[in-house]
């Protein structure tokens, strides 16, 4: 999951591409680098930490008008400067970057240890410049060079190139990783995504897999892997430049809640027409003459979909079976004679996700992708596709893309339902108690202070919609925290991790739905029992007057898209009174683009 910009043009190389990976930053953001072509050598700078550490080492470096920047999210080789990108072949002939896993790098690298050649570092990237390198020695050609490489390399890559021996050229690489090139007057670039490049230019050529460019400042020409020449039209991003700022928020997570109840506006109006769900007709005869819908996501994304799920079997009354692209991908379960596959996915990106959906293609079944990224892999080679017009969502952790994937599977589950309910009413109220919430977040603030961040550990119990919502707001909590936060199954706690409730162990139990109110209350008592601190989040119409906190009603079935915005603050208060980095939490990536 690291980022990757270029630039070939008339303006300076280092400041589109360092403002390009500020953009990626979210991406990846152990360490980053960047490198120029200037008569005839190539200088690189690397830094670990953030943008702004590389940005203060390159701050006098002479203008260029070719360059590669790189941030990286550590696969191999722990982030250090040695492993940073991008890395240079032995010979200084050719420096790269690279996004992805080479999986039999070892056996090249062997290969060039016997011809001689030395390693700096311990990552798979390096391998791959001094093959080049190699290559690039014995044809003189450097499209040869790659086409050599694509037969030889396994694995997963995007990479931008530079050639020492070329002034006027940047090539790229791409096979099972994001890569986009963006198309201008006088420059041309190359990103990890739209975003990177969209202060520059909104036009765009996407590049499939096992393709390669030979970029100019004048032309982007593509080949694939045997080199043969392929023309493919641009196309224009909807993605805007003001999207990617901050505003008048202190963070991109808690902008991010706050555009919720918008996000749900725009889905009703995409999405809602007349009460009519305004979807291509042959994806909707897919989805209600399926016998059964399989979906596939991982993290939030599963999240959404288990809500989904319920939604769907109560509304349309169609069976439904959740599955992590993790799994799904190794091991095919019994499908039925006629499945639909729906992959959520926020990126479109998810190397876990992708997997599955190669697997259902290959047995010839139809896919759909929910996702909030246009053309992104997922997108493009699903048979169908959905978009959560979301807006970008820089926060690693995960908020509106989730409210927007409940609201999109919600519309979905109505369409098909015999006795639908009033969407546009429901989700309005659904609206009126998310900013209620909102309104109210330094209640929230003072909770976590008082309750939450004390601890070490935290679990979250609910039963039915309320469990699903506890997953989420377990992973929300956990993965900005650093809190070790599980979600249960209220009625399970009793069946063996009870043993781990201690004295002052927060419990944070989650009541919205009427018919199971009570055993989530009684699983607290018996918490309580055990000197656990126990937290009651509950909805007004199954609310006691000494729950800690309360949100207004809306139907019930739609409850877990207002649930969800306290356990989303909750996350982020703790994070933000334990001092982390809430939008960019250590370890983790927005995209996770490898396996
Ligand atoms: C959620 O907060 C995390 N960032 C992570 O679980 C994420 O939902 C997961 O990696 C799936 O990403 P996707 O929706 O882009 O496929």
């Amino acid at each position: 999951m690291c980022g990757i910009v270029g630039y070939i043009g008339e303006k300076n190389a280092k400041d589109i591409i360092i403002a390009g990976l500020k953009t990626l930053e979210y991406r990846g953001y152990d360490s980053s680098g960047i490198a120029f072509v200037d008569n005839g050598k190539i200088d690189v700078y690397r830094e670990v930490g953030r943008i702004t550490n590389l940005e203060d080492l390159i701050k006098d470096v002479p203008i260029a008008h070719l360059g590669i920047g790189h941030t990286r999210w550590a696969t191999h080789g722990k982030p250090s400067k040695e492993n940073s990108h991008p890395h240079t072949s032995m010979n200084k002939m050719i420096t790269l970057v690279h996004n992805g896993v080479i999986e039999n790098y070892v056996e090249i690298k062997n290969d060039l240890v016997a011809k001689g050649y030395t390693f700096s570092s311990e990552t798979d990237t390096e391998v791959i410049a001094n093959y080049l390198e190699e290559e690039y020695k014995k044809t003189n050609d450097m499209k040869q060079a790659i086409v050599n490489m694509m037969n030889d390399l396994h694995g997963a890559y995007a990479l931008g190139i530079l050639c020492a021996d070329q002034q006027d050229a940047l090539y790229c690489v791409k096979n099972k990783t994001p890569m986009l090139a963006g198309v201008g007057t006088g420059f041309n670039m190359i990103g990890s995504d739209a975003m990177a490049m969209i202060k520059e230019t909104n036009k765009f050529i996407e590049i499939n897999d096992l393709e390669f460019l030979i970029v100019t400042k004048d032309k982007i020409n593509i080949f694939d892997k045997e080199g043969n020449s392929i023309n493919r039209d641009a196309f224009i991003s909807n993605v805007n430049a003001t999207d990617i700022n901050l505003g008048t928020f202190p963070h991109y997570m808690l902008k991010e809640i706050n555009e919720q109840p918008t996000v749900i506006r725009t889905l009703l109006s995409k999405y809602l027409c007349d009460g009519k769900l305004n979807i291509d007709q042959e994806l909707y005869q897919q989805i209600e003459q399926a016998d059964r819908l399989y979906i596939i996501a991982s993290g939030t994304s599963m999240h959404a979909g288990l809500v989904g799920k319920y939604l769907i079997e109560e509304l349309a009354k169609k069976p439904v079976e959740v599955h992590l692209g993790s799994e799904f991908g190794y091991h095919l379960p019994l499908i039925s004679e006629k499945p639909l596959f729906i992959f959520i996915t926020q990126s479109g990106e998810t190397a876990d996700s992708r997997v599955a959906l190669q697997l259902v293609k290959q047995q010839g079944y139809k896919a759909l992708t929910i996702t909030n990224v246009e053309g992104s892999t997922l997108s493009r080679e699903a048979d169908y596709t959905l978009l959560l017009h979301a807006g970008p969502e820089i926060a690693v952790a995960s908020t509106k893309a989730y409210v927007a994937q409940v609201t999109l599977l919600a519309l979905l589950a109505n369409a098909l339902a015999d006795n639908p309910i009033d969407m546009n009413l429901e989700l309005n109220k659904v609206n009126v108690a998310i900013d209620d919430i909102i309104s109210r977040k330094e209640q929230i603030e003072k909770l976590v202070k008082d309750k939450v961040i004390t601890s070490r550990n935290c679990f979250y119990l609910g039963r039915n919609l309320d469990y699903y919502v506890a997953l989420e707001a377990a992973l929300k909590l956990k993965e900005i925290s650093y809190i070790q936060t599980e979600g249960f199954a209220s009625g399970e706690l009793k069946h063996g991790t009870i043993a781990l409730i201690e004295k002052g162990t927060p419990v944070i139990g989650l009541i919205t739905q009427e018919k199971i109110a009570l055993n989530t209350r009684s699983a607290l008592q018996e918490v309580k029992a055990r000197e656990a601190t126990t937290i009651i989040i509950a909805q007004k119409k199954v609310a006691n007057n000494d729950d800690d906190f309360i949100i207004e009603n809306t139907h019930h079935l739609l409850s877990p898209l207002a649930l969800v915005v306290v356990g989303q603050l909750i996350a982020y208060y703790a994070a933000l009174l334990k001092g982390y980095d809430i939008d960019k939490p250590r370890n983790l990536a927005k995209s996770v683009t490898v396996e």
